[in-house]
């Protein structure tokens, strides 16, 4: 579904990525870790478009995207939630969803809004609210939810659950699993291991700006065990 081969991105000539692997299939749900600035960040950016390629390739559904701009992904099938969220705060809550869906209509209709408002009741209970007067929580349900309604086959995720309440992150990661039955991939980058354990499957651990361990599925247990390597490479005790 989504392969990036020897990625290298980074800022101007400065050189953050260096040569990162990934494959993930349909419907699986991976976790990315990683020390702060370990390039988490810098890969979503580069996910979704934002970065400049400085070498390799990202293919979604065997097509090369690497230098599809931004806008355009989407109809790719690739849907990215930043970490500053993105939305058009001036505008509604139901404004910014519309802008979604009319971007998803070429796209096989997965996600209709009352899936969506199924999916997140707090977000159908704000629709005609500014998103600018939504709280932290529900500007990221929004987020996620405008993601879904690109209809796309793999959602990419910046730490959904920085600074909301553990109440918040727990719905957030009921829908994650909701969409499990849909087949659609997910990449969860998630700075808690504990959080990151209990949502996703496997997971890559990065540092300095590669992919410098991976956590197979079932391989969570194991690698939260090893006091080790978790200090190594996430800095967590
Ligand atoms: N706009 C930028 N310009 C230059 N360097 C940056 C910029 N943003 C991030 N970096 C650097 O890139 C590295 C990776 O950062 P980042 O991708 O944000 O890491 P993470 O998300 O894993 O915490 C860090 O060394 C950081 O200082
Ligand atoms: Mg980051």
């Amino acid at each position: 579904m989504l392969n990036v081969k020897g990625l290298c991105a980074g800022y101007g000539a400065l050189k953050i990525l260096k040569g990162i692997d990934i494959d993930i299939g349909p419907g699986d749900i991976v976790g990315l870790v990683g020390a702060n600035g370990a390039g988490k960040t810098t890969l979503v950016r580069t996910l979704a478009g934002l970065l400049p390629v400085q070498g390799g390739e990202i293919r979604l559904g065997g097509k090369d995207i690497t230098r599809i701009p931004p806008q355009r992904r989407g109809a790719f099938g690739l849907a990215v939630v930043l970490e500053n969220r993105n939305l058009f705060g001036e505008l509604t809550v139901r404004e910014n969803l519309a802008l979604a869906e009319r971007n998803g209509r070429g796209r096989r209709q997965v996600f209709s809004l009352a899936r969506i408002i199924d999916l997140f009741p707090a977000v159908g209970e704000k629709l005609n609210v500014r998103c600018d007067l939504l709280s932290g929580g529900q500007q990221q349900q929004v987020a996620i939810a405008r993601a879904l309604l690109l209809q796309p086959d793999v959602v990419v995720m910046d730490e959904p659950s920085t600074g909301l309440a553990p109440k918040v992150v727990k719905d957030i990661l009921d829908v994650l699993s909701r969409l499990r039955v849909d087949g659609m991939s997910i990449i969860l980058v998630e700075q808690n291991i504990a959080i990151a354990s209990s949502a996703t499957s496997r997971a890559y651990v990065m540092a300095t700006g590669r992919v410098a361990h991976e956590i197979p599925e079932g391989g969570w247990a194991g690698f939260m065990a090893d006091e080790k390597l978790v200090s190594a490479y996430l800095g967590q005790h």
